[in-house]
Formats: structure tokens, C-alpha cells, sequence
């Protein structure tokens, strides 16, 4: 068990409406009471985000964008600004979801703008990495680590660990059941810490959470949870359904 506090974030993707958002987030709000021992974050579509704030915003529960623009504000149809994520009562935003890098193809150099546009805005990232089946099979998930995380992060000079979360989603388990195994998360946590060292030499890697996501679901949740390196997870099918997501965060609480 990690001695970070658990984040147990909810990427809904493309699901729920702002109503189904709404009456989400009202019964977690009483739920996370029980549940002081874990950092419980939201990541509505962006235009839920409104209706959800006005449950969040008096609570510890974080609040987040799926994805931002790197420009301030201009023409660029069906985009949104770190500005109006901001508005909208988040401190977060994730960057790098495979499903944006993979159906999207969004490019290394524009996640290195988008990461630096939400820094500079005030807003916390959660930044996703991954590899793809091939990828895992040819042996190279530590290769690809690295190169994602050495261009999304390239140019600064050091890494603010309150600000940056990274999320380990192996592209083959997003989605399709097959979860990796404690083993594997775990070895690919400790290459993203030890890849982090390498690159920023002042980091100190016991302070970055970590945390993984691909087919997290409660039956599964403990012994990824128990691994040393494993922070928390990034939840996508199982955060939608209320009982499951606070399931999760029972079995991730950081014992007394
Ligand atoms: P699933 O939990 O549905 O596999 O999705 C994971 C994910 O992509 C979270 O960002």
C-alpha cells in the first residue's frame, strides 16, 4: 500500500448527461464522507462540468476536463480553453488519453503544449502514457514510457510533483477486460518513477503519485491497490455506475 493518498479518478469518456452527472455526483458526495482516506476526483464531458461543480464545490471532490486546447481562446471550432475549464469549477485536466492519442492523433508536441497551457493556467494534470499490444509484445513498453514522457515534458526544468499526476494506461487494457497484472503495472510504475529520475534530476520520485488505469473494476482493485508504486487508479467503464466506483475506493483507502 502506497503512503500517498489513493486517487480514485472517474474518466467518463463520453457518457452521461449533465442531469446523470449531476445526480452522480450528489450521492458520492454523501458516500465520500466514509471515505476520508482517498482522494476521489471527477472527469465529466465538458459539459457536464458545470452541473457537477455546483455539487462539488463546497466538497474535497476534484473536479476535471477530459482534455483542453493549448490556445488561450480563438477559432477553433468544438475546442475548449484551460480558461473555461476553469470556469466551470475544475482544478484538473487530463492530457494524453490514448483515446486521444490513438483516434484523435493528437502528437507528442501538441500534449507538450497542452501540458504547459494547463500548467500555466493553474490547472492540475493528469498525464497518460502507454503502450500498445505490439508494443508489449515486442518487448519496448519501457522504450515507449520513455519517449511519451521525455516529449510531453520536454523543456521544463522540473517536474512539480503537486501538479502532475501521471496515469499508466497500457493502450490493450482500456476498455477490453484484460487487465494488467500486479506485476506488470507495477514493473511499468517503477520504470515511469526511475524514467522521471532520469530526466529531472532534482525530482524525488517517492513524492509523484502514479496511477494506473485499463479495465479497473472492484474485483481487481485490491491487489493492484497493494502493489508498492501504484497510487490510485484512472476508472473508466466501472466509474459510471455509482456502487462500483465507491467500491473501488473502499478497497483503496489507506489503512488507519
Ligand atoms: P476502462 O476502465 O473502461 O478500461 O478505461 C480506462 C481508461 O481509459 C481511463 O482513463
Amino acid at each position: 500500500m502506497s503512503i500517498r493518498k489513493p486517487i480514485i479518478a472517474a474518466n467518463w469518456k463520453m457518457n452521461k448527461t449533465p442531469q446523470e452527472g449531476y445526480q452522480f455526483a450528489r450521492q458520492l458526495t454523501a458516500k465520500a464522507l466514509n471515505l476520508p482516506g482517498v482522494q476521489f476526483i471527477l472527469f465529466p464531458s465538458a459539459t457536464g462540468l458545470d452541473h457537477v461543480h455546483e455539487v462539488l464545490k463546497d466538497t474535497a471532490i476534484g473536479l476535471g476536463g477530459q482534455n483542453l486546447h493549448s490556445a488561450e481562446e480563438g477559432a477553433y471550432t468544438g475546442e475548449t480553453s484551460a480558461g473555461m475549464l476553469k470556469a466551470c469549477g475544475c482544478q484538473w485536466v487530463i492530457i494524453g488519453h490514448s483515446e486521444r492519442r490513438h483516434i484523435f492523433h493528437e502528437s507528442d508536441d501538441e500534449l507538450r503544449a497542452k501540458v504547459a497551457t494547463a500548467l500555466n493556467a493553474g490547472l492540475k494534470v493528469v498525464l497518460c502514457i502507454g503502450e500498445l499490444l505490439e508494443e508489449r509484445e515486442a518487448g519496448s513498453t519501457r522504450e515507449v514510457l520513455e519517449r511519451q514522457l521525455r516529449a510531453d515534458l520536454d523543456g521544463m526544468d522540473a517536474l512539480p510533483v503537486d501538479r502532475i499526476v501521471i496515469a499508466y494506461e497500457p493502450v490493450w487494457a482500456i476498455g477490453t477486460g484484460v487487465v494488467a497484472t500486479p506485476e506488470q503495472a507495477g514493473e511499468a510504475h517503477a520504470q515511469v518513477r526511475a524514467i522521471l529520475e532520469g530526466l529531472f534530476p532534482t525530482l524525488n520520485a517517492s513524492e509523484l503519485r502514479v496511477l494506473y488505469g485499463g479495465s479497473v473494476k472492484s474485483s481487481n482493485a485490491a491487489s493492484l491497490i497493494g502493489i508498492p508504486g501504484i497510487d490510485g487508479f484512472l476508472i473508466g467503464g466501472a466509474s459510471l455506475d455509482i456502487d462500483e466506483y465507491v467500491k473501488i475506493a473502499e478497497l483503496s483507502q489507506l489503512e488507519a
